[in-house]
């Protein structure tokens, strides 16, 4: 397993994403995904506050609700490693002191536990100064109700500030990056961003790493998809998708194994990943996915994928 940085968390190279528990899958079915995910040897869970604020009923922190109810019922949570975020929900969509630690508290609530294992900043926030938020997460570490700090949705120049900030004043230190990163969508990490990261030894925990879910294969030419993400997914149904899924396809078959996991495979071995996140609201689905935790690409097929 990976250890995640400079941190002491040992990480499965595949995080399971919780924004579907809640939305498209219930409470039920949730466990049974949890259930398999362990089992199959995962030990990574990534929440937010947020979700799944969006679907009709919901107020957030349904995810993180069944995520506590699954490790009450379990006894082993020390050996699973919790990462949820703040600062996207409505009424608290901001990085304020109060927004952390208030969230905070109701997230350690809704997750039934003593401590976050990494607790992330959802998203950059241009309007509160980033020396009020970085204290207020350096405080959220020195209390110990949470281990280890990170960022998501932030720019290049903006993450180097923060960790400028945090390594001036003394503060916690971000040892993890959340940007959106996958074999369709590569521009925006591929670069400076990647470079800030690398440079300040954090890791990256990409999030779609499955386009929302076209690297699984299942969005083709002329078939219908049913799914709420549907319309997002199949945008990446163009010429260059088309060749990434060709290629997915071959090395697919030549590993005996799934779409999704080689497109995970690609992920998990570029530089300064440590784990990519995925999803899965069915045991079918998830069965398709397990199999990145011990896939190896060799370095001609990872360079094969990059070269589309
Ligand atoms: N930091 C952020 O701002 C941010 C933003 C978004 C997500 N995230 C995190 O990243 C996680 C992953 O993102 P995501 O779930 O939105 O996208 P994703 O992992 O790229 O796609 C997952 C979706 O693909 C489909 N899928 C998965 N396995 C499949 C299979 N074997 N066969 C067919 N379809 C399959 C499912 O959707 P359908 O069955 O509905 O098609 C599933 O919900 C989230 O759960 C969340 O934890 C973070």
């Amino acid at each position: 397993m990976p250890i995640l940085s400079t941190t002491d968390l040992n990480v499965s190279r595949l995080c399971l994403g919780g924004n579907v528990f809640g939305w498209t899958a219930d409470e039920t079915q949730s466990f049974a995904v949890l259930d398999a995910y362990v089992e199959a040897g995962g030990n990574f869970l990534d929440t937010a506050d947020v979700y799944s604020a969006w679907v009709e009923g919901n107020s957030g922190g349904e995810s993180e609700t069944i995520i506590g109810k699954w490790l009450a019922g379990r006894g082993d949570r020390d050996q699973i490693v919790v990462a949820t975020k703040v600062g996207m929900l409505a009424g608290f969509k901001n990085q304020k002191r109060d927004t952390i630690l208030t969230s905070a508290e109701r997230s350690l609530k809704r997750l039934g536990v003593d401590h976050i294992d990494l607790y992330y900043n959802h998203l950059d926030d241009p309007n509160t100064p980033l020396e009020e938020t970085l204290a207020a997460y350096d405080q959220l570490v020195r209390d110990g109700k949470v281990r280890y700090v990170a960022a998501s949705n932030f720019s290049a120049e903006r993450l180097a500030r923060a960790l400028e900030i945090q390594e001036r004043e003394g503060f916690a230190k971000f040892v993890a990056l959340q940007p959106e990163y996958n074999l369709v969508s590569r521009d925006e990490f591929e670069g400076d961003l990647r470079d800030v990261v690398a440079k300040n030894d954090l890791a990256t925990v990409p999030y779609y790493s499955l386009a929302r879910g076209f690297l699984t294969g299942k969005y083709r030419p002329g078939v219908q998809v049913q799914s709420p993400r549907a319309g997002a997914a199949s945008k990446h149904l163009d010429e260059h998708g088309l060749q990434v899924l060709e290629v997915l396809d071959e090395l697919a078959e030549t590993h005996g194994t799934t779409v999704a996991a080689v497109a995970l495979a690609w992920l998990a071995q570029q530089p300064t990943v440590a784990a990519p996140i995925a999803s899965a609201r069915t045991l079918e689905q998830l069965q398709d996915l397990v199999p990145v935790l011990s896939l190896d690409l060799t370095q001609a097929e990872v360079d094969r994928l990059s070269a589309i």
